[in-house]
């Protein structure tokens, strides 16, 4: 039997599944957001940089006014920037948030990069080169999120793309409230086994993020280094085995998936901005995956991350440095994901 919610660590129920905003267009999020909501989500994943949350904020007024869902009834996760990680900047890059949403407090807030940068969303010098903050530090804004929580703006905070000796450091220096959510990357192609089990002796939810392999992550097609479908040779959700599995219980392979994070004992998010997939990609309640065919995703973990952002990759706190790919210069811009812009 598998649970719609987990618990926190700060008590709070937490959906296990998510509905991701990142790619989606403004004019179709609205709709995504109300479609989610009435199939059964309770869980919205929001960022500033994915340019949506103001109508993000709209649906929810709707949903609120219609009588759909109550507020109290959501659990609602915003990011902090990296442009934002300076004392002064970390408050008022929630307060921006919630503004966009409408909503007094989130349910959670997560920093959203460990590596701090400088001035605009994406910044980046006339070499390519990421501008990075150095003078910023993560540990410096963990001080000011737990502040938050005491405040009432978030009801718990969190931490995404930090690895484990990062989440260490966090740990080491929290004072009161300890991080309650890690969203990292994770899919039938990148388990993250020991960072599932080392979030779960810390009494963090792993939440996986590009759940269903992230299919429309947008350098797929500029070819850049970190674009391609890994060594297994297709995209997660057209991999002929898991379509088959999909086919015996009359389900999606986006379903297979769901269920296999779910059977794993995972959370996720998972975008979609077609109505008829968000409410189907709900339903993973009513069928489970077998032992053999769950040892059969044992086979496809060949650790492949595609949201590398090797750009940032000389930042000392950049994240996943044993995972550049081969040949690539540390610092180096990726020529042909910059050439892009
Ligand atoms: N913290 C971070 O740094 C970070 C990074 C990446 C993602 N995230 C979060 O995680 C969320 C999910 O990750 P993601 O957006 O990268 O990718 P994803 O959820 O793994 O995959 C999204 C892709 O799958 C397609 N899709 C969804 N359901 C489908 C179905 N039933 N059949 C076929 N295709 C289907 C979507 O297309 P349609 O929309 O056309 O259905 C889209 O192309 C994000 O939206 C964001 O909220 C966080």
């Amino acid at each position: 039997m598998v649970e719609e919610f987990i618990t926190l660590r700060n008590g709070a129920k937490m959906p296990r599944v998510g509905l991701g905003t990142w790619k989606a267009p403004a004019e179709m999020t609205k709709a995504a957001i109300k479609c989610a909501v009435k199939s059964g989500y309770r869980l919205i994943d929001t960022a500033n940089d994915y340019a949506n949350e103001h109508v993000i904020g709209e649906a929810l007024a709707e949903l609120f006014a219609e009588g759909v869902v109550k507020r109290e009834e959501l659990f609602i996760q915003c990011k902090l920037w990296n442009t934002n990680h300076r004392k002064e900047h970390v408050k008022q890059d929630l307060l921006d948030t919630l503004a966009d949403l409408k909503i007094e407090y989130v349910d959670s807030f997560v920093i959203h990069w460990p590596q701090a940068s400088e001035k605009t969303m994406f910044p980046v010098d006339n070499n390519g080169y990421f501008c990075s903050d150095k003078e910023s530090h993560y540990v410096e804004t963990w001080e000011v999120m737990e502040e938050l929580v005491d405040e009432g703006l978030t009801k718990s905070i969190g931490l995404s793309n930090f690895n484990r000796r990062q989440i260490e450091e966090i740990l080491s220096v929290t004072k009161k409230h300890f991080p309650c959510v890690l969203q990292n990357e994770s899919h039938p192609y990148l388990h993250e086994l020991d960072l599932r089990n080392f979030c779960a002796i810390n009494k963090i939810a792993f939440q996986a993020y590009s759940a269903l392999g992230s299919a429309d992550r947008p350098w797929r097609k500029f070819g850049s280094i970190t674009s391609g479908a890994p060594k297994i040779g297709h995209e997660i959700l057209e991999h002929p085995d898991i379509l088959k599995i999909a086919e015996k219980y009359g389900k999606s392979a986006a379903n297979v998936v769901i269920r296999w994070h779910l059977q794993k004992g995972g959370t996720l998010v998972a975008k979609s901005t077609n109505p008829g997939r968000i409410e189907a990609n709900y339903k993973v309640w009513d069928f489970e995956l077998t032992a053999d065919e769950m040892s059969f995703f044992d086979k496809l973990n060949v650790g492949w991350r595609h949201l590398i952002w090797a750009e940032t990759s000389d930042h000392p706190d950049y994240p996943f440095k044993d995972e550049l790919p081969h040949n690539y210069v540390l610092g180096k811009p990726d020529k042909k994901l910059f050439e892009r812009s």
